[in-house]
């Protein structure tokens, strides 16, 4: 009989430690106690909850998202419980599973009381705050875009908050943007950074109809999906190029395959997050990945992911 070695596809976020370098992204399947409690008892790695709020929100009107075979389009509008719902729900609930809870406050001061109430919970095992929410009426501007403002936020954040903080990013497409965000997220002690989130301001359209596909600003949302991949791997590339070795990076974008995960972690991440790919399938997906990661890492013949991450060759 042939001995297979045990491959080992853990990850450790900055002292956070995952059975699985795979979980849930942020907004998935993950807002409510049911949804919750399924990412609790699936093989995913953490629990990443739905960006919150202070007060709960229904969110935008419906259809407020829609996929196609290489994408998907959403402009949900921040529905959530609030954030007392999530921070009472971790306190009653007994599990040993890293819990990520985001935040998405819909002004910078309302994001420094939710830290404020992040900080007194014993139970999160770090804050994901989210600069990159493109979908709330009126307010146009993902705070990720605001270069101007970002040093002074995180500087009144660490002021007061003392826990692990991760930051979600939007994607950039300018070499530059993403020196001059490392830049200034190097300043600071970040546990992780997370990229990318949607593409902003995307359009779909249904041609028989002659319509948009959902209802929220005009059929304008954010895209995710097989097509954004491309994406998420360069930002994750440059992140990783820039930023102090100290941050790690989860990768989020596009990843329908084992193949997929390979790719972010070769240019860079620690971990990844699955979006598009986990609302067409639901929490079994997490099954799916992890063993076609170890299958191809078996073929590969790679004993963990630690030996390659960010080890992308270039001619
Ligand atoms: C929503 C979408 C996002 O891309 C995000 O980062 C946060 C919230 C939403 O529309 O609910």
């Amino acid at each position: 009989m042939i001995m297979k070695k045990k491959i080992d596809i853990s990850a450790n976020i900055n002292g956070i430690k995952l059975a699985s370098c795979i979980m849930n992204a942020s907004g998935v399947l993950c807002t409510t106690e049911v949804d919750l409690n399924k990412l609790i008892v699936s093989s995913s790695g953490a629990v990443v909850t739905k960006s919150c709020t202070l007060k709960p929100r229904k969110g935008n009107l419906e259809p407020r998202y829609f996929e196609w075979n290489m994408g998907s389009i959403n402009s949900m509008g921040l529905p959530n419980l609030g954030i007392d719902f999530y921070l009472d729900f971790l306190e009653k609930k007994n599990h040993q599973k890293p819990f990520f809870l985001s935040i998405s406050g819909l002004t910078i001061e309302e994001n420094y009381i939710l830290l404020h109430k992040a900080n007194l919970s014993s139970h999160i095992s770090a804050v994901e705050l989210n600069l990159s929410c493109p979908n709330i009426i009126g307010k146009d501007q993902v705070l990720g875009y605001d270069f101007n403002n970002i040093s002074k936020i995180l500087e009144n954040i660490f002021k007061f908050y003392k826990k692990p903080l991760g930051i979600k990013l939007p994607p950039y497409f300018e070499n530059k943007h993403i020196q001059k965000m490392a830049f200034i997220l190097n300043k600071y002690p970040i546990s992780f950074v997370t990229c990318i989130n949607s593409l902003p301001n995307g359009l779909f359209i249904d041609i028989n109809k002659e319509t948009v596909v959902i209802q929220p600003k005009m059929g304008f949302g954010g895209i995710g999906g097989k097509t954004i991949k491309p994406f998420a791997l360069a930002n994750i590339r440059q992140f990783y190029t820039y930023l102090r070795k100290e941050i790690p990076i989860i990768g989020c974008g596009g990843i329908c395959s084992g193949e997929d995960i390979f790719e972010h972690i070769l240019c860079g991440a620690s971990a990844v997050q699955i979006g598009t790919q986990f609302i067409k399938e639901g929490v079994s997906i997490f099954d799916r990945l992890r063993k076609e990661l170890v299958h191809l890492l078996q073929k590969k013949k790679y004993t963990s992911i630690n030996r390659f991450i960010g080890k992308l060759n270039v001619f």
